[in-house]
């Protein structure tokens, strides 16, 4: 059997993530069925970047399926502090586990680790680029909430350059039906012409660009809020001059239709007050927990494991 790595969204069809988020929904109704699936297997997490949802999500989803985690979160505690490079660690890793979750702040590290791997590969994270765990838990959770993947306005508010969650979820949605993208930034922070061009002008999906969160609001039914991505700036004064642009609070959200659904990938800073939290529309904290299911489905399938 060839090995199968996540390092992309595109990498899955839309059929099979409408399977993962059938199996996730099926893990969240019978978690006792699914408390064996990986027994005697072994999950590999490598941080080489700061994680908390994403890196512990993997190990529950591991650890809930009967199987076992290892690994580091921190670049400082490998043998990368000696100089070690990403293909011998991660050909050393595969040698001890059957799957591994890597995060890393260079663009396509992931790619280039699933070149010297054995075991398959998922992109937790690569710097600016791609977030494609985030993306299926972003769908689950939309799945939820609206019962469908299709026929909405999605407004992006936020960090949209270096956004990483934002590029992966914006490639999901341009394959399915009817949905209208609204991307809401300063324009220092813009959608990067590669995903515009690639992504939607190559597949002729409309979108329109604002600096104004006040005017999207009424149309959307969801929001996608985000950080903006301090660790990616050159420039310590640009970072604080754009970094409370957006401050969702309950005010904003009097024009916003009564179903909204706001997301956050989080961690947050100050894009989206505690008081929104109370508001039902606020979806970010079960988006955390549906990440907990979904991963335990993409473990399964990158396996070969069916329940
Ligand atoms: N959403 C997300 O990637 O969060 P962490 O950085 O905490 O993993």
């Amino acid at each position: 059997m060839s090995i199968r790595n996540l390092i992309d969204i595109t990498d899955l069809t839309v059929e099979e993530i409408d399977q993962l988020i059938a199996t996730a929904e099926d893990i969240i109704e019978n978690p006792a069925k699914y408390q064996d699936a990986c027994a005697h297997k072994q999950l590999a997490t490598l941080f080489f970047e700061p994680s908390t949802r994403t890196r512990l999500s993997f190990e529950s989803a591991m650890l809930a399926l009967g199987g076992s985690v290892l690994g580091f979160s921190e670049a400082q505690s490998s043998s990368t502090a000696k100089g070690e490079t990403v293909g011998d660690t991660i050909h050393t890793v595969s040698c001890y586990a059957d799957i591994i979750a890597m995060r890393h702040p260079k663009e396509g590290a992931p790619y280039a680790a699933a070149q010297f791997s054995e075991v398959p590969i998922i992109n937790a994270g690569d710097g600016g680029h791609n977030h494609p765990t985030q993306t299926l838990t972003d769908l689950l959770t939309i799945h939820r909430e609206k019962g469908r993947l299709d026929n909405f306005t999605i407004g992006f508010c936020g960090d949209l350059k270096f956004g990483r969650t934002v590029h992966s979820l914006v490639n999901a949605l341009s394959r399915q039906s009817g949905i209208k993208f609204v991307f809401i930034s300063p324009d220092e922070l813009k959608m990067p012409d590669y995903i515009k061009e690639n992504v939607l002008d190559k597949n002729g999906l409309p979108y329109e660009e604002t600096t104004s969160l006040e005017e999207a609001m009424p149309a959307l039914d969801i929001l996608y809020m985000t950080r903006v991505q301090k660790e990616r700036f050159f420039n310590e004064a640009d970072y604080v001059r754009l970094k409370d642009t957006y401050v969702l609070d309950p005010e904003k959200l009097v024009p916003a239709k009564s179903d909204l659904c706001i997301l956050h990938p989080l961690p947050r800073v100050n894009e989206i007050t505690v008081s929104v939290d109370r508001d039902p529309r606020a979806c970010y904290w079960k988006q955390v927990k549906n990440g907990k299911f979904i991963r335990m489905a993409l473990i399964m399938k990158l396996l070969g494991i069916r329940v």
